[in-house]
């Protein structure tokens, strides 16, 4: 292991310890082996020193220059063909401008990897086209007619109740967090695996030990990550089994629950890194974020059918279709819900107006996760039936106040945070949490 200056690092050395930025933050795991994105965003968090292997691990996917996508030397078949497909996934975006150059750099070193490793283009495996051929189209649809019609959404579960009341009373201790969770087993064993997932021991060891490694009580974690914490953490994963199947299969579950944990790994990151809102609050509304089109799915698959189609001929992003066919998009109806169940008006607003910064007064908590919902549309993280990424709206990246290089610093730990997570929710990688 050797001290290294960061202007003296190269691609393809790996990381002898964790990497913080000056703040204390976790930037990069030990073990890492630095490709030209790593090291910008070094030099981007100016640090100094990093403690590096003491030889440099021979990597070919590392990118040979900021910029160029990894290992397309001699298949310039494979960057073109990468280059056309990523190309038209960013068909909205403005890709001169931040925070689009980056992610569309970033998401096309992965088509690359992706081509190159397993011949299959990102975002395109696993759907279902069928809905192409059927026909409609009805008119407008009212949300409350929607939600009326779904008898599981009518009322929210018992638990989340028992949690409102936690997160109602500002006084609420360890105690109250961890009764009001332990009486639903199933429940208690997923918060446990989720704030065991390396997130939180990743964290413990920055803390140099400061936790035991393992998390193994309700009490322990709420000592961990903090009573109103795990109560938001509950929340979003005790609703989570009422949107666990859409009758008609047009979008794949396994990656719609993927680009949702994807959006809530990247609302987290942003959260810790902007301070814009608590982070486990970021990470609930990222989950929760698109569960509007669960339901549009379920209960109009027609209009859905029609808002898709009108998406492919159109080249617009599905949210801006479904508005067209239905009357609202799937962040309202989402937000509508919450609301209904009387969910926290930051959490409801978060959802509500992630495709719609215009409307809030204030942007900066919708901000979040609209900027994350652009990352894991753009990493090609799962997927939600929208095949062309969202424009990033100036507003939301002003909100955010990040430069790209520190966004591309983000997204591996980002990725780190989904894999968990993701491990956490799907033990046996099978069925929706
Ligand atoms: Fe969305
Ligand atoms: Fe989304």
């Amino acid at each position: 292991m050797v001290r290294r200056a960061v202007n003296e690092l190269s691609p393809g050395m790996v990381l002898a310890e964790d990497v913080l930025t000056p703040g204390g933050r976790f930037l990069m795991p030990r073990g890492t082996v630095l490709d030209a994105g790593h090291l910008k965003s070094l030099l981007a968090w100016n640090l100094a020193v990093v403690q590096v292997a003491g030889e440099t691990s021979p990597c070919p996917d590392a990118p040979a220059a900021a910029g160029q996508p990894a290992s397309s030397e001699g298949r310039p078949d494979v960057l073109e063909a990468a280059e056309a497909a990523v190309r038209e996934r960013f068909a909205c975006c403005a890709l001169a401008e931040s925070p689009c150059d980056v992610l569309f750099r970033l998401a096309l070193d992965r088509e690359v990897r992706r081509r190159l490793a397993e011949g299959v283009p990102v975002g395109e495996g696993g759907e279902d086209r069928s809905w192409r051929t059927v026909e409609s189209v009805p008119g407008h649809l009212s949300m409350d007619a929607l939600l009326r019609d779904e008898p599981q959404l009518v009322s929210p579960p018992e638990v989340y109740l028992r949690i409102s009341e936690v997160l109602g009373n500002p006084a609420s201790t360890v105690e109250d967090a961890a009764e009001s969770i332990k009486h639903d087993p199933s429940l208690a064993a997923k918060l446990l695996r989720l704030v065991n997932s390396s997130y939180y021991a990743r964290t413990m060891r920055a803390m140099r030990g400061r936790f035991p490694a393992k998390v193994d009580s309700l009490s322990r974690a709420v000592t961990v990550v903090g009573a109103r914490q795990l109560a938001t953490l509950a929340l979003g994963v005790s609703v989570l089994p009422l949107f666990q199947d859409i009758p008609q299969n047009w979008v794949n579950m396994r990656l719609f629950w993927e680009h949702s944990v994807g959006c809530a790994a990247a609302a987290q990151a942003l959260a810790e890194a902007t301070g814009l809102v608590n982070p486990e609050t970021a990470f609930v509304a990222g989950l929760l974020h698109d569960i509007g089109r669960i339901i549009a799915f379920k209960q109009a698959p027609a209009h859905m059918a029609a808002a898709m189609r009108r998406a492919e001929a159109e080249g617009c992003p599905l949210h801006l279709a479904e508005r067209e066919v239905l009357g609202f998009d799937h962040a309202a109806l989402g937000g509508h819900l919450l609301q209904k169940w009387q969910f926290p008006a930051n959490l409801e607003k978060m959802v509500r107006y992630h495709h719609d910064l215009e409307e809030p007064f204030i942007v900066d908590e919708p901000a979040v996760i609209h900027l994350a919902d652009v990352v894991a549309t753009a990493m090609g993280w799962g997927g939600s039936g929208n095949r062309r990424i969202p424009a990033a709206d100036p507003a939301a990246w002003a909100a955010l106040g990040l430069t790209g290089e520190a966004l591309a610093g983000l997204v591996p730990d980002m990725e780190e945070r989904l894999a968990a997570t993701m491990r956490s929710f799907f033990p046996d990688h099978q069925g929706p949490p």
